[in-house]
């Protein structure tokens, strides 16, 4: 594994190796035992949009793992003034030893792999998120005890989320629905790819997909970049919820994960969100977890 630009490039086994190592990891800071892996490793982390979680837990990450983070905003590189991308990233590679970055074309992030020489972590793009479904995998395990066989259930937009989930689900056993408008459905590639393994479902049908679910797990409506499109999606996603009534369908030990920030009286109820704040917030300090294992697989 030399990058991580999306799920699809991990196998099966890469994908465990990371979650155990991030389980150990966790273990490890919960314990005060040190695991300065990355000493004097500088990672520098790229953001063309906003965010709490993935900024914060990279840096964190780092620190603990005895390396440096730098903050670059597409404000202040010249990226912003329009250098290319390959460019840059010839420039970054003599001075750092690996970059996060957060952005909206899939190919920047794969142009970062191709020009530059050093790691690149995709921190998300409009079409997938995989260091948070690492995490959402991490969360599931913790509280369910394995992956194999279980149902997940992702209600709402076809997004970067929903693509992730598919992918990481499908790989690790993991049964996956998807309800969603007919226009707002997953990237079609990956839709054929995982309905050739028989184990994803794609429907309309919010009641059905949520059917016998061990997870429900949501996302906003419109993601960073789709503001415009507000008004329209509210309408489109309209019952698309997760409410008391759809937690009846799923079973009764069924969790309820949100990559967030989350929308309360849109994708899910405050009522919902406020009864699974537990497994929500685990889900949120796994991203710390999670992505130190992967900087430690990708930068030691
Ligand atoms: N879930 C997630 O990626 O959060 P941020 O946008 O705050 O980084
Ligand atoms: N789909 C959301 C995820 C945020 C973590 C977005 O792209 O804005």
């Amino acid at each position: 594994m030399k990058h991580l630009l999306k799920l699809g490039d991990l196998t099966t086994e890469e994908i465990f190796g990371i979650l155990n190592l991030a389980d150990q990891l966790k273990y490890e800071r919960k314990n005060g035992i040190g695991h300065h892996h990355l000493k004097g490793k500088k990672l520098g982390m790229i953001f063309q949009k906003s965010s709490t979680r993935t900024r914060v837990s990279f840096e964190v990450g780092m620190y603990e793992l005895g390396g440096y983070a730098l903050f670059l905003s597409d404000r202040d590189l010249q990226i912003g003034r329009g250098e290319p991308i390959k460019d840059t990233v010839r420039v970054l590679s003599r001075y750092l030893d690996g970059i996060m970055i957060r952005t909206f074309a899939q190919k920047d992030v794969e142009d970062l792999a191709r020009y530059g020489s050093i790691p690149i972590i995709n921190g998300l793009t409009d079409y997938c998120h995989p260091c948070q479904v690492l995490a959402d995998l991490m969360t599931i395990r913790e509280y369910k005890g394995s992956l194999k066989g279980l149902k997940l259930c992702f209600v709402g937009d076809g997004n970067n989320m929903a693509n992730s989930l598919i992918v990481g689900g499908i790989k690790t056993g993991m049964e996956v629905s998807i309800a969603c408008p007919d226009k707002y459905r997953p990237d079609e590639e990956i839709v054929s790819w995982a309905q050739q393994t028989g184990n994803l479902v794609v429907t309309s049908d919010i009641k059905k997909a949520a059917e016998g679910a061990d997870v429900l797990y949501t996302d906003v409506w419109a993601s960073m970049g789709q503001e415009g499109e507000k008004q329209e999606r509210e309408e489109a996603f309209k019952g698309y919820c997760i409410d008391e009534e759809l937690m009846k369908r799923a079973k009764s030990d069924a969790m309820v994960l949100h990559c967030l920030p989350a929308h309360r009286g849109e994708e899910i109820t405050d009522e919902v969100f406020e009864a699974h704040a537990q497994e929500i917030f685990d889900e949120a300090e796994n991203r710390l977890h999670a992505q130190k294992a992967v900087l430690v697989k990708l930068l030691k």
